[in-house]
């Protein structure tokens, strides 16, 4: 087989969207949509990607950048999508010995399967084009595709369409594999006569089967693949569709699922068997989630890696990993580079940041842990806080295994509680607290005998006792 390259169209501002934001970033279930087009030429083995920005090109370059096999192009005018193209002729000198996928960076539900699909027909067939097209039931604004004795011979834009015309459903999905050596000869002849006085890429399919060279459409069986985003009413749709396509997939895979209400999650979600999902239940990019747990309702999970048997009920977790028989919530939140041991237990109120948390222990109630390093069996109290903030740097404490950290205390950082150390309730404590010993730091009660008796004396009462 031939290598593949691609180019990505992406230099359109998306007017339709209305948006200060370029319409390939726009974000389909948390990703930017030109992500998606990326990732299935990476999935389908096509290593080099020619990316042609223009509106607010920076930002484009800014969000993929990074990403290996990734250079970029400028379109400085958006005089069509065969002038996009053009942009990438310095590219494709570089790749006329191979085959070139064109793609849209605003139809994200394009797949690998598809791409190396088209390809193989593309090479077995040794067409120089091959179209990728689909038949729908509203061809709507899409390109319309002509044949002549069932003959692949043109595409015609919509805003170009006779009445007739516009009544044809197979339609242009965008996506296109040619030959590298046919094509920059194809965008040299190409013209702007047309409704929108454009350079169309659309008509280097004319323009091939004119110059007598083998052209031939791929039909694709799923017609939702295409879908071009062009609007706010697009970006849902697809959105919905990719919603439901992961959520089928994880149904397939042994997945519970009480109801989908509220429940979005990103397509690259791992969850094991048995695990069951609760209502508004929202898992963005990097969520791996292990056998029989009980997720939401109401958690957010983002890169965050959770083991077997976890329970996390309105849980706000980012960049952390829990492992296996924790529970935590609810409402609670685990913000980075968190770690929580197993058989750990984070109550209602909790926050988290920076530290990891010992198998078996317990932070029960209203209770602030942040750039720590909590040992095993530890018990906190209710309403703990660790001040590891002294304005101007961050500090980290250390409490040992078997720790008791009582009601209300403060760990001025740094500090450190030994193993099986104590603290008493209400203490601020800003030494260490050697293992085995108690820290009290608090000032001892004196009762003011008879305090009230005249004081209060003539005071009404609310209701009578
Ligand atoms: C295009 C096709 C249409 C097809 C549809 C599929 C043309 C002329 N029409 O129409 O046949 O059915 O896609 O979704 O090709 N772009 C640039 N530079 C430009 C213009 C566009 O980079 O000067 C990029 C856009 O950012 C977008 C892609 O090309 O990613 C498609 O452009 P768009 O204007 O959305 O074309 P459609 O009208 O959807
Ligand atoms: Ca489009």
């Amino acid at each position: 087989m031939k290598r593949a390259a691609a180019v990505i169209l992406a230099a359109g501002k998306g007017t339709r969207m209305k948006s200060q934001t370029p319409k390939v970033l726009a974000k389909i279930l948390f990703r930017p949509m030109i992500q998606y087009v990326v990732d299935a030429c990476k999935n389908a083995g096509i290593e080099e990607i020619c990316v042609v920005t223009g509106y607010c090109g920076d930002e484009v370059k800014k969000a993929l950048n990074g990403q290996e096999g990734i250079t970029f192009a400028c379109q400085t005018a958006q005089l069509g999508t065969g002038d996009a193209v053009r942009a990438a002729l310095p590219f494709l000198e570089t790749h006329q010995d191979d085959a070139i996928a064109v793609l849209c960076g605003d139809a994200p539900l394009i797949d690998a399967a598809v791409l190396s699909d088209s390809l193989a027909a593309h090479q077995s067939a040794q067409n120089a084009v091959t179209l990728l097209t689909a038949t729908v039931d509203d061809p709507a604004s899409y390109g319309r595709i002509l044949r002549q004795n069932g003959a692949l011979s043109g595409i015609v834009e919509a805003k170009d369409c006779t009445e007739e015309q516009l009544a044809i459903t197979e339609i242009n999905t965008g996506a296109y594999w040619f030959e590298g050596r046919v094509l920059p000869g194809l965008l040299q002849k190409l013209s702007n006569q047309n409704a929108q006085q454009e350079y169309y890429l659309t008509d280097t399919i004319a323009l091939a089967a004119q110059a007598g060279l083998r052209v031939d459409a791929f039909q694709t069986a799923d017609s939702d693949l295409v879908l071009g985003v062009n609007s706010r009413k697009d970006q849902l749709t697809v959105s919905r569709i990719l919603n439901e396509r992961t959520i089928n997939r994880l149904l397939d895979e042994g997945v519970e699922f009480l109801s989908t209400d509220g429940v979005l999650i990103a397509p690259d979600a791992k969850i094991g068997t048995d695990t069951v999902i609760y209502p508004g239940t929202i898992l963005k990019e990097g969520v791996v989630i292990g056998n029989g747990c009980t997720i939401g309702p109401n958690t957010t999970l983002c890169r965050t890696t959770v083991g077997d048997g976890v329970t996390l009920h309105a849980v706000y977790a980012n960049d952390a990993v829990v492992e296996h028989d924790a529970t935590i919530g609810p409402w609670s939140q685990l913000r980075p580079n968190t770690t929580i041991g197993h058989h750990v237990h984070i109550g209602d109120f909790v926050e988290i940041k920076n530290s990891s948390i010992g198998a078996g222990t317990s932070v029960s109630h209203l209770t602030y842990v942040g750039d720590s390093d909590v040992g095993k069996n530890v018990n906190f109290g209710c309403g703990v806080a660790v001040a590891n903030y002294d304005g101007v740097r961050k500090y980290r404490c250390v409490i040992g295994d078997g720790a008791f950290i009582g009601c209300n205390t403060n760990l001025v950082a740094p500090v450190r509680v030994g193993d099986n150390g104590y603290t008493a309730a209400g203490s601020t404590i800003t030494d260490d607290v050697p293992d085995e010993a108690m820290g009290i730091a608090r000032a001892r009660q004196i009762n003011k005998a008879n305090f009230s008796t005249k004081k209060l004396a003539g005071r009404k009462k609310k209701v009578e006792e």
